[in-house]
């Protein structure tokens, strides 16, 4: 069932958001060649509960950590651990917030140390796919539209984009209808209508969109079949009668 949010219920999740927004700035500084993976995982848990709200990935279904913290071939749900980053990985930091019950999600990928010319350039087209995605997640457009945005933008540099993973209505809890995938039908699928909230969240491979058909032993973290690697950028929106708002931002650029 799609529930649809009232202006209250969508300031709340735009002040978890917020908090949210302000974690990933901070990382930007905190994630440099030679930290541990772990201390990630540490700050954010430290500054979103020094906020008075709750990291909401904990607990949820069984889920241990406040990130998920996936490098390279990784595509997501990869396992905060110690280990130490080093110049060239390529690192995604993903996260839910809960405040006061409005609940917000958001991933941004990170260069460790100085990116080469190929992975900048895989940053910056997932992120201008995501950005194409939210352009169309306006009242009265359907879900294949933000999926049609965001695929063929990414494939017009040859990346895959993977199907497996997909966005999602948001709040009350954190993965609710409607599915959002990233590739699709323009005019296909269903319309959507104020007061929906949802992410757009691509993964996009350097290499071909196919998974790993077994998750990694954990039974949560998921790779590209071929081992190439793979980026992610994903905001939480509310479809408003102004146009889509992002949640998850404040107006700062992701960078890297
Ligand atoms: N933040 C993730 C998403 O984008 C949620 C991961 S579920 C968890 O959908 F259990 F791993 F936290
Ligand atoms: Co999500």
């Amino acid at each position: 069932m799609i529930t649809l949010k009232s202006d209250r219920e969508i300031e709340l999740m735009k002040k978890s958001g917020k908090i949210l927004a302000d974690v990933h700035i901070q990382l930007r500084d905190l994630i440099k060649p030679g930290i541990d993976m772990w201390k990630i995982e540490e700050f954010v848990r430290t500054f979103i509960e020094g906020k008075g709200a709750i990291a909401a990935q904990i607990g949820y279904e069984g889920y241990k950590y406040a990130t998920c913290i996936s490098i390279n071939d990784e595509i997501c749900h990869g396992l905060p651990r110690h280990q130490i980053l080093k110049n060239g990985d390529l690192v995604k930091v993903d996260m839910c917030v809960n405040l006061d019950g409005g609940i917000s999600d958001s991933c941004w990928s990170y260069a460790v140390g100085r990116p080469s010319k190929d992975v900048k350039q895989l940053m910056e087209v997932t992120k201008t796919a995501l950005y194409k995605g939210i352009k169309q997640a306006a009242v009265g457009n359907r879900i294949g539209d933000i999926a049609h945005a965001v695929q063929t933008y990414a494939e017009s540099f040859g990346y895959g984009v993977v199907r497996a993973f997909v966005g999602h209505g948001i709040g009350p809890t954190i993965h609710e209808a409607p599915v959002v995938p990233h590739y699709g039908k323009a005019h296909h699928g269903m319309r959507l209508k104020e007061g929906m909230t949802i992410t757009i969240e691509p993964m996009i491979n350097m290499g071909d969109w196919q998974m790993r058909e077994t998750l990694d032993k954990n039974a949560w973290t998921a790779y590209t079949k071929d081992g190439s690697l793979s980026c992610q950028y994903e905001h939480s929106i509310a479809i408003t009668a102004k146009g889509p708002q992002i949640l998850t931002s404040q107006g700062e650029e992701e960078t890297y």
